[in-house]
């Protein structure tokens, strides 16, 4: 099944085959990625095909960006079948490292984007970003991609990256592809393996309150404090489902909104039972973003 996919495991083998491309004059297109694809990985890696000659995958389950009591060790893997669906997409190669080959005894590197990285997802994961963006620099450092594509879905990783890249003058292209979505609206993710039938039909309920301020926001609605109060309704409906945030922010700086407006994005993440946490987020002032 994989094909002419090739499969490199140690950082310096896959710096030298990157090199061996770029003097070839061939085009690199990186997506980085925890494994445990579904289509919006596969998005990704097709969008990746489209800007580059060759599209590298990263596959590391990365544990700098696991809080303490976070689902590092629950996290899903099954690498043989990524390893498939990923050369049914026509990857060239899968970069899996171990974890002591990115971080060998004596790491003491921290790459860390500061204001941005503090509110929404950061207030309630300290260090979580740190740890995405040394892994980022790390594998943009490895791979020596000339893009990379990341996904929408991750709303703030995306603006944090964006920002790493340009105050470290990173020579990358960063590429950001539009949120895959489920039947229903959820948002695809390696975590929605762990929602039950009881949790599943309830985790709607993130898409289901991006599309209901949009309602709003068309008919005339624009004061984010009442959107506010709209969507912890809407959530709050749901019996297993908890409000952790939901913030109307700008789409590039990241600063709270109070009026909405077309760079108004709402940025949301609900708890679902004991383990699940959900994130999601969109323009108010757009139509639904399915892809
Ligand atoms: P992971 O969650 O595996 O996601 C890999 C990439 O896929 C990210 O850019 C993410 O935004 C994108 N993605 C996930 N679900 C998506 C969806 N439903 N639609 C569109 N894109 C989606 O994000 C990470 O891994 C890690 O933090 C990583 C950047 C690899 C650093 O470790």
């Amino acid at each position: 099944m994989s094909g002419g996919m090739e499969i490199i495991r140690r950082p310096a083998e896959m710096t030298r085959w990157a090199r061996q491309q770029a003097a070839a004059g061939r085009r690199i297109c990186l997506v980085p990625t925890m494994g445990f694809f579904h289509e919006g990985h596969l998005r990704l890696m097709d969008m990746a095909g489209r800007h580059g000659d060759l599209v590298v995958v990263s596959l590391f389950v990365n544990p700098t960006q696991f809080g303490p009591g976070e689902d590092l060790d629950a996290y899903p893997r099954d690498v043989g079948r990524d390893r498939d669906l990923a050369a049914g997409r026509g990857v060239d190669l899968l970069f899996v490292p171990d974890a002591d080959a990115m971080y060998p005894p004596g790491f003491q590197t921290r790459v860390e984007v500061e204001k941005i990285s503090r509110h929404l997802c950061g207030r309630f994961r300290p260090g979580h970003f740190a740890g995405v963006t040394t892994v980022v620099c790390k594998l943009l450092n490895i791979v020596r991609p000339d893009a990379a594509v990341f996904g929408e879905k991750d709303f703030q990783q995306l603006a944090v990256i964006r920002q790493m890249v340009r105050d470290l003058n990173m020579d990358v292209e960063i590429l950001a592809h539009p949120t895959v979505r489920e039947e229903d609206g959820l948002a695809m993710s390696s975590r929605n393996a762990y929602l039950d039938a009881r949790l599943r039909p309830q985790a709607r309920c993130l898409y289901q309150a991006l599309e209901r301020v949009r309602e709003l926001v068309r008919e005339g609605e624009l004061d984010c404090v009442v959107l506010r109060q709209e969507v912890e309704r809407l959530v709050g409906s749901y019996p297993d489902a908890e409000l952790e945030y939901a913030e109307f922010v700008h789409r590039d700086t990241l600063a709270e909104t109070t009026r909405a407006d077309r760079q108004t994005v709402l940025a949301l993440a609900v708890r679902l039972g004991e383990r699940v946490r959900l994130i999601d987020n969109g323009l108010v002032a757009e139509h639904p973003d399915r892809t």
